[in-house]
C-alpha cells in the first residue's frame, strides 16, 4: 500500500482598483466611489480572509470588514479593534496564519500589495480608464507571468466621468 501525500496550497489573491497611471490612493483614501465595484469586492471576499496594512485598516469607514477574517500587518499595533481583527507582524507571520485556508485576499494598500505581488496566484483587477493624481500606486505587473481568465468592460459612466473594466488573471 502506498501512502497518499496531500499538500495544501493556499491561493493568494490580490484584489485592487487601479487607475490607468497605477494610482490607488491619496491621503489614505480611495480615489473614486464605484458602487458596483464595492459590491463586487464584498461578493468576492465575503467568507474569506482579507489581509491589509494598518493604513488601509484605518481608512475603512467602520474598521475591520464584517463576515471576513481580517489580518492586519503592523509592526506596532498589539490590540486590533478589541479582537475583531488579528495583527500579523511580518509576511512569514501572515503566511503561517493562512496556511490552512483555500483562498485569501490581499486588499491593500500600496506597501502591502508591493510585498504580495511576487507571491500572488490570482489578480482581481478593476482598471479605471483615467489617470489620477495620487500618493500611493500599485507596483508594475508583469502580465507575461499571468493568464487572463476573464474580463468585463463597463462603458463610460456620466456620473463617474470614466469607464472601467474588470479583469481576473491567474499565475501561469
Ligand atoms: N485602490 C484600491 O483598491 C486600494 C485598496 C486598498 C488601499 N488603497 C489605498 O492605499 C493607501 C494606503 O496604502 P499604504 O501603502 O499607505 O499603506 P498600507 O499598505 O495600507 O499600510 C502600511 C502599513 O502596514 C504595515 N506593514 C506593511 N508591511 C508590513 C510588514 N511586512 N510587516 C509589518 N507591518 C507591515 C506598517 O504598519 P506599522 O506602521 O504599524 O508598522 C505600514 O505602515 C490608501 O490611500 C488607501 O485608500 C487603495
Amino acid at each position: 500500500m502506498t501512502d497518499t501525500i496531500t499538500s495544501h496550497k493556499t491561493t493568494i489573491s490580490i484584489i485592487v482598483a487601479i487607475a490607468q497611471n497605477k494610482a490607488i490612493g491619496k491621503n489614505n483614501q480611495l480615489l473614486w466611489h464605484i458602487s458596483d465595484d464595492l459590491k463586487r469586492f464584498k461578493r468576492i471576499t465575503s467568507g474569506h480572509t482579507v489581509i491589509m496594512g494598518k493604513r488601509t485598516l484605518f481608512s475603512l469607514p467602520s474598521g475591520p470588514l464584517p463576515k471576513r477574517r481580517n489580518i492586519v500587518l503592523s509592526d506596532t499595533m498589539t490590540d486590533c479593534f478589541g479582537g475583531s481583527c488579528e495583527t500579523a507582524f511580518s509576511i512569514p507571520d501572515v503566511l503561517d496564519r493562512i496556511k490552512n485556508e483555500d483562498e485569501v485576499f490581499v486588499i491593500g494598500g500600496g506597501m502591502v500589495y508591493e510585498q504580495f505581488l511576487p507571491i500572488s496566484d490570482k489578480l482581481y483587477l478593476t482598471i479605471v480608464e483615467k489617470d489620477f493624481e495620487a500618493d500611493t500606486f500599485f507596483p508594475e505587473i508583469d502580465f507575461n507571468q499571468f493568464d487572463l481568465l476573464d474580463q468585463e468592460s463597463v462603458s463610460f459612466d456620466d456620473n463617474l466621468g470614466f469607464s472601467y473594466r474588470y479583469e481576473t488573471w491567474k499565475r501561469k
